[in-house]
């Protein structure tokens, strides 16, 4: 870009062309008042408060919108601008109502900062408030929009940087203002309480409706947001040691920027709630005799883990032992957990919840590509050939994905989605498949024959960097296109279509649990990497495979070696040497015995041979399939542990209960989906006597035979970085990456290396339908929860919003059934049964339902089979057959 010098202020300047005279300034230092400007969003030019003087011309402009020319002389303090600036601003203020005083902004309020700064006091105007009704039915957002200054922020927000469009100006003149399709509430139009517009909104406009009166935060600091495993960067303002306040952090460098969804800014209320765990429990009995728990001290509490685990490990062997962690917890967290388990107890028996998230398969794109795949920014997305999203629904599951693909798809970058339901990305997508469910296999290997057929492959990269091709191909020649379209209930047009797009292109995938949790899902991961390979797709900006994390910290999870076949650095257990490398770096014997994973945990409490389980963040109760059967088949046991923040259905199985500590209530770092590290502190401290999870672990290993413990939390970073060559860079303040240290020539600068090899192609049988369950339900998110929803439900606005989780059918099918909108009805698996009610729904098409997880204690699990996901046969968890009958 051509360098342009100019002066502003007398102060001589160079700036690329296309920078606006207010940006060219702002890198200068020199500062230009400003209210509708945002660096991530289009200039405006609404407020004029950003006016300058062209000093050759005696012209004014809007600094905002104007850009920088090659000789211009700016002036931004004269006395004509700023008497231009107060007039503005005195406007502003006369038709502002008179309740600054008990407005929630406070002294956060921009135009009351911008009229102090410019010396506005009196207006000297007639006052002339634009009243308007407040808008609070929701418990989100409130909106006074008497306090609205038409800045525009919050309909650009709406339209450019989450792209929902649920706003826009109504009328013209004195009585504009943001509104939605025929003025109702935002409850009623397509708004999803990303409160976005509500961080970028200047004046009390928008504000955050609290569940009572907060006032303002005494002080506000960065973290990084507990919830997905997007990872955003918000800023949390607290007052009394408690979360009042969160915002996106609105940070250049973050993954988020200035947006953030429902979750992140709303339902960190769930902190506050009453049912946080604040001292250690443990059983005692009380008068009437019955068994209760009862607060200790955690020296107590902290020996009777140690005594009892011993005892047992002593009687029972090391094996008796199993621990399941948490893709919740911090980096630090896992290595301490994982370690004592390994160290200290002599277990490989250790898993985390990203089993129910799919990390098998992970793992098993881990092992073809070296690791290669693990850091991929999000915002390359915007830089892709063509993205296909296979299996996702990132507007509930992880809503910054969606935007990032949203604002690719605007930008012109195809975007095809594969789902058998209408997602709401359907409106972005160039082409959407609708597949059967189950049927991602099928399409995968059709579009690989396809491309085959059409030489669409990229030769030269397939040359360089893969291994395999001519038996792939010669399995692809093998392939009966027309039965795979049939299978996958695509017309061959479809396909057709797609290859189209695809032809010649980097492809980026994202991919969701509609992958990850699903049948055949390993085969089907093969089958991606196979197209990755076969269209160049892998080690480049913009293309290869973005795995949507659910948690926050799945990822560093695994990188932790919080799995049973993983040691850290996900170093698989078998791999020749790791147990031996291990053993070298912390001078401790390692079990060569495989490990537990989470299904077998449970089927070896089941069968006697487990007699105590560690859970540290993770509730089985909730996340895992058949909850009665894993609630007996944790009764079985001699001693569990609950280590939690919440006073939650597994606490009361516990023998001994330790409460931990929230993510901004401690120091730690997450490694969010894209590879990203991001370290951060704590915002408050934890409630009560509760301790960080870090502190718990390293005084229960003093106890367990390490007399000095484990360590401070840098000593544990510093060891993290020492021995797991992906973390070296960890230890930098702020944020760092996952360092790429793939042996395959396509990840490595040099060029040099191994091949990535292709998958085998894999075919699988037409399945016959259950005559019995001719339905077919999809398990999926709402955006109001998370997961099995344990923390958001504790959410006091995610309860008051008053979601019952009803279950989408399509209309034919209901009128089938005689049922109408709102009847409640029994939905029926060979595994168990639920009733709520049904909405009719044009997305979920013929003969399928959609069951949202998370509510009522996550009953949906009931409705599928507890099979393990690391099994290549497993039935998967995503979809059941099921039938449908009036309760
Ligand atoms: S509601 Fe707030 S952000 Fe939106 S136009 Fe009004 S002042 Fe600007
Ligand atoms: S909360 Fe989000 S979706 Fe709703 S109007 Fe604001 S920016 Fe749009
Ligand atoms: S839940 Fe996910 S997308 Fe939402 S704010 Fe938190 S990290 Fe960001
Ligand atoms: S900031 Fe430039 S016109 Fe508002």
């Amino acid at each position: 870009m051509e360098n342009i010098v100019l002066s502003i202020d007398g102060k001589k300047i160079a700036c690329s062309s296309g920078t606006s005279i207010l940006e060219a300034a702002a890198q200068n230092n020199i500062k230009i008042p400003h209210l509708c400007y945002h660096p991530d969003l289009k200039p405006f030019g609404a407020c004029r408060l950003c006016l300058v003087e062209d000093e050759k011309t005696g012209r004014l402009m809007a600094s905002c919108v104007t850009p920088v020319a090659p000789e211009m002389a700016i002036r931004t303090q004269t006395p004509r601008i700023l008497r231009h600036r107060r007039n503005i601003v005195r406007l502003m203020i006369a038709e502002h109502p008179e309740s600054c005083i008990v407005c929630s902004k406070g002294n956060r309020c921009q135009l009351r900062w911008v009229a102090s700064q410019i010396g506005v006091g009196e207006t000297g105007l007639y006052s002339m408030p634009n009243y308007k009704p407040l808008e609070q039915a929701n418990p989100f957002i409130i909106r006074d929009l008497s306090k609205c200054i038409l800045c525009g922020k919050c309909i650009r927000a709406d339209h450019e940087l989450v792209a929902v469009g649920a706003i826009d100006y109504n009328l013209r003149g004195f009585p504009s203002r943001p509104a939605t399709v025929h003025e109702q509430g935002l409850e009623r139009s397509n708004c999803t309480f990303c409160g976005t517009c509500v961080s970028m909104c200047p004046t009390g406009a928008l504000s955050v409706k609290n569940s009572r009166y907060v006032g303002s935060p005494e002080t506000e600091s960065f973290s990084i947001c507990g919830f997905c495993g997007v990872g955003c960067t918000l800023a949390m303002g607290q007052s009394a040691g408690k979360i009042i306040d969160v915002n996106p952090a609105h940070l250049p460098d973050s993954v988020n920027k200035a947006t953030s969804c429902v979750r992140g800014h709303f339902a960190n209320d769930f902190l506050n709630s009453n049912d946080r765990l604040i001292a250690p429990l443990m059983p005692k009995k009380s008068e009437d005799e019955t068994i209760q728990m009862a607060p200790v001290p955690w020296e107590v509490a902290l020996d009777e883990v140690a005594e009892r685990l011993s005892q047992i490990k002593a009687k029972y062997g090391p094996q008796s032992i199993a621990f399941m962690g948490s893709s919740k917890c911090s980096n630090e967290e896992n290595y301490l957990f994982q370690k004592i388990a390994r160290v200290l107890i002599g277990t490989n028996n250790i898993d985390n919840g990203g089993y129910i998230s799919g990390q098998f398969l992970a793992t098993f794109l881990d092992q073809k590509t070296g690791g290669g795949c693990r850091s991929n920014p999000l915002s390359d997305l915007e830089k892709a050939e063509v993205i296909m999203v296979l299996g996702a629904d990132p507007d509930h599951s992880l809503p910054v994905v969606s935007y990032y693909l949203k604002r690719a798809a605007r930008q012109g970058t195809p975007l095809i989605v594969v789902d058998p339901r209408k997602t709401e990305l359907i409106n972005f997508a160039a082409l959407w498949l609708q597949i059967n469910p189950r049927g991602d296999l099928e399409l995968l290997n059709a579009l690989a024959a396809l491309l085959h057929e059409k030489n669409a492959c990229d030769s030269e990269f397939i040359h360089r960097y893969a291994q395999g091709f001519s038996s792939f191909t010669y399995a692809l020649s093998a392939l009966d296109v027309d039965k795979l379209s049939r299978v996958s209930g695509l017309k061959t047009d479809r396909l057709n279509a797609a290859i189209e797009l695809l032809k010649g292109k980097r492809i980026a995938f994202v991919i969701g649990h509609g992958i990850l949790q699903q049948r055949y899902g390993i085969h089907t991961m093969g089958a991606i990497l196979n197209l990755s390979l076969m269209t160049g797709s892998l080690g480049a900006d913009g293309a290869g495979v973005y795995l949507l994390a659910r948690e926050n910290n799945q990822n560093g999870a695994l990188d932790m070696g919080t799995a049973p076949n993983l040691l850290p650095g996900r170093m698989p257990l078998e791999k020749d040497n790791a147990g031996k490398t291990w053993e070298k770096n912390w001078k401790a014997k390692i079990s060569p015995n495989p490990g537990l994973n989470m299904n077998r945990i449970i089927a070896a409490a089941e069968s006697g041979q487990l007699k105590a389980l560690y859970i540290m963040g993770e509730n089985p109760l909730r996340s895992l399939p058949q909850p009665d059967r894993i609630k007996a088949a944790i009764e079985k046991l001699a001693f569990v542990v609950v280590q939690d923040i919440l006073n939650n259905e597994i606490v009361k199985l516990a023998d001994v209960v330790l409460p931990g500590a929230a993510a901004a209530e401690k120091s730690g770092s997450f490694t969010n989906m894209e590879g990203r590290i991001q370290r951060f502190l704590p915002v408050v401290p934890p409630p009560g006597t509760a301790k960080p999870d870090y502190e718990i672990l390293d005084q229960l290993a003093s106890r367990l035979g390490a007399p000095e413990g484990f360590g401070a939390l840098d000593r544990i970073r510093e060891e993290i970085c020492r021995l797991i060559p992906a973390y070296t860079e960890m230890n930098s303040r702020g944020q760092s990456w996952v360092k790429t240290t793939s042996p395959m020539a396509v990840f490595r600068a040099d060029g040099a290396g191994e091949m990535i090899s292709f998958a085998p192609v894999v075919l699988t049988s037409d399945e016959p339908g259950d005559p019995d369950y001719p339905c077919t339900a999809i398990l999926g998110s709402l955006r109001y929860h998370l997961g099995s929803g344990t923390r958001t439900s504790a959410s006091e606005r995610i309860r008051d919003f008053e979601l019952e989780g009803d279950i989408a059918m399509d209309s034919a099918d209901a009128a089938k059934l005689k049922l109408k909108d709102g009847d409640t009805v029994c939905v029926e698996s060979r595994w168990g049964v639920i009733e709520r009610k049904i909405r009719l729904s044009d997305r979920t098409g013929a003969g399928r339902v959609f069951v949202p997880l998370a509510f009522n204690a996550n009953d949906a699990m009931n409705l599928i089979d507890f099979s393990d996901l690391a099994d290549p046969n497993s039935a998967g968890w995503k979809t059941c057959a099921v039938r449908i009958k009036k309760a």
